[in-house]
């Protein structure tokens, strides 16, 4: 029997390192991304690993494609698994003082909008089989406010919510919903970022996290663990000892180049 599983952001990093992980004899794999040379990079090496191949050069922020593309290979291959994981990071810039205004509100578009766009049209699908399962990709950024990367938290911390509320929606309909929070993770986003970055991992170890916390359904897949803890106890704490306690935990942004 084949699986069909659609990974967006499949051409970088995380999405990339999930590409391969999934990747496999009997499995079906969406992958989208903007760049189509990165793309088809990636979906040679999946075919190499027994995977059967579909990719979709779209932009997350196109509603439309992204409904067409997604209904089509569901038409097709019915969607078993989908993660919503393509995302931009934004923050303050080296030397600025506050995010730039035109890359936050494409943030907010991508991280958010991005993420509705991919869930969105194959909900009544999954509804009407009485199955399915889709994942989220926060960030552990959605438990704290940090001071240098306003829209990013907002961000992470909508998708948290939206994934959550599906999930009590939808879990009597047989559809599973799991949203990922991970910490630093070595990926080009993360290379971006200038400050510390506590506890990082590799992406091919947050692949094999991440999939082992959808196979048990886990509501939120968060890690690495105890760091994940620390910030969500951070961010609950009252506002001014929260933010005395991250005096010293700042960072800056470059440029993509
Ligand atoms: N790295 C970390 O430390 C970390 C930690 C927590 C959460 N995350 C989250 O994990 C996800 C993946 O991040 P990453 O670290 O793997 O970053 P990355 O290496 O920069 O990869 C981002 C991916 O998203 C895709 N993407 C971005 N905007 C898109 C758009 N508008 N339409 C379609 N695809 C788009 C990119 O594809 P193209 O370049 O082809 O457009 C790329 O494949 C993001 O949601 C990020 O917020 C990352």
């Amino acid at each position: 029997m084949t699986r069909t599983v659609v990974i967006t952001g499949a051409t970088s990093g995380i999405g990339q390192a999930l590409a391969q992980r999934y990747a496999a004899p009997g499995i079906v794999l969406g992958l989208i991304g903007r760049d189509p040379e990165r793309l088809g990079r990636i979906a040679d090496d999946a075919r190499q690993r027994g995977a059967v191949i579909v990719t979709g050069a779209i932009d997350v922020r196109d509603r439309v494609a992204m409904q067409t593309w997604l209904r089509n290979l569901d038409r097709d291959h019915s969607i078993d698994l989908v993660i919503a994981n393509a995302g931009v990071m934004e923050g303050t810039p080296p030397g600025g003082t506050i995010e730039p205004a035109d890359a936050a509100y494409d943030l907010m578009q991508t991280n958010v909008l991005g993420v509705m766009n991919t869930v969105q049209p194959i909900l009544d699908a999954m509804v009407t089989r009485g199955r399915g399962q889709v994942a989220i990709m926060s960030s552990i950024a959605a438990f704290i406010p940090l001071a240098d990367s306003p829209s990013y938290c907002a961000s992470k911390s909508a998708v948290l919510s939206y994934g959550l509320s599906l999930r009590a929606l939808l879990a009597r309909q047989g559809i599973r919903v799991s949203v990922i929070c991970p910490g630093y993770i070595e990926t080009p986003m993360m290379l971006r970022e200038n400050g510390p970055k506590p506890f990082k991992m590799s992406a091919e170890r947050a692949a094999e996290l991440i999939a082992t916390g959808l196979e048990r359904d886990k509501a939120v897949i968060s890690f690495p663990a105890f760091f994940a803890w620390m910030t969500w106890l951070n961010g609950i704490l009252p506002d001014g000892l929260r933010r005395q306690l991250s005096r010293s935990f700042r960072f800056t942004v470059s440029p993509w180049g």
